[in-house]
């Protein structure tokens, strides 16, 4: 199991320094759909690291968000986000990552992630904590939401954004605000690493929360749907917090969705 955290962790670093390289480069820029951006630089990562789980870990499936993975009868699969930040790192926005997160039959195990601006390592094995740079991380012991700073994010697909508008409306008037920093990843790490109370977000990848999800569990925080209900890493919505201020949060998304829905707005979210 440390074999497996300690190659992610060469991984995400390797692949870390090529976007720290090619972020200083005028960046190409295509369209997967209208606003949704892809780079040379979410290719080139994807293709490196691909090559070195496989190399590793050949039998292991891998799931892959510019979809190099590979499909495998293994109870392992990894999931890859090689540039989480995509948006950000297109308009020279220094907030990105590498995510790599490993589930064991969708329990997952070992996480990584890592923001080559700051040189900032987040890791986390199951049931033995999560680390930034190898210190332990602990989520914040705020218990107020008066007192909270929360996080959130929009999908970069053309969505109805209307339900999360309220949301963002609803809790930024009852918080010390909310941070849309554009990368879920570094978001997960940020409660985690307690610099964030909350943060949620409704249409979401495996890929994007794997690694993330585990990092907040393992940093004594929790994880669940915006209902309070279990987290799943197949379902759209993920809602992370120290614990602490969870229900209080979860009462006003139950809320605010069901005014959303009574009002017929909002209903693909
Ligand atoms: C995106 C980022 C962003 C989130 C979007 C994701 P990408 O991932 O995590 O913060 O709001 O929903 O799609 O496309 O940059 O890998
Ligand atoms: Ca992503
Ligand atoms: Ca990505």
């Amino acid at each position: 199991m440390d074999t497996y955290l300690t190659i992610a962790v060469d991984i995400a670093k390797e692949a870390g320094a090529l976007l720290a390289q090619l972020f200083k480069r005028p960046q190409e820029i295509s369209y997967k759909s209208e606003f949704n951006l892809v780079t040379e630089a979410d290719r080139r990562s994807e293709a490196l690291i691909i090559e070195r789980l496989q190399s590793h870990f050949p039998k292991h499936a891998v799931v892959a968000e510019e979809g190099g993975g590979q499909k495998t009868g293994s109870d392992y699969c990894w999931y890859v986000d090689p540039l989480d930040g995509t948006t950000n790192f297109a308009h020279g926005f220094p907030v990105f990552c590498v995510s790599l997160g490993l589930a064991q039959r969708d329990e997952l195990i070992a996480g990584v992630v890592y923001d080559p601006t700051r040189d900032e390592l987040f890791a986390a094995e199951r049931g033995a904590g999560a680390y930034l740079n190898n210190q332990r991380i602990h989520v914040s012991k705020i218990a107020s939401l008066g007192e909270s700073l929360l996080g959130t994010g929009f999908p970069v697909f053309a969505a109805d954004h209307s339900l999360n508008i309220q949301l963002y409306y609803r809790f930024t008037r009852i918080s010390h605000g909310i941070r849309r920093a554009g990368s879920a990843a570094l978001d997960l790490c940020s409660v985690a690493a307690g610099r964030l109370e909350g943060f949620w977000e409704l249409k979401l990848n495996p890929w994007d929360k794997a690694a993330g999800a585990l990092m907040v569990t393992e940093a004594g925080g929790r994880v669940s749907d915006l209902s309070g209900g279990e987290f799943n890493l197949h379902k759209d919505e993920i809602f992370a917090s120290n614990g602490l201020v969870h229900d209080a949060m979860c009462e006003i998304f139950v809320e605010v969705r069901r005014e959303n829905r009574k009002e017929g707005i909002g209903n693909r979210e």
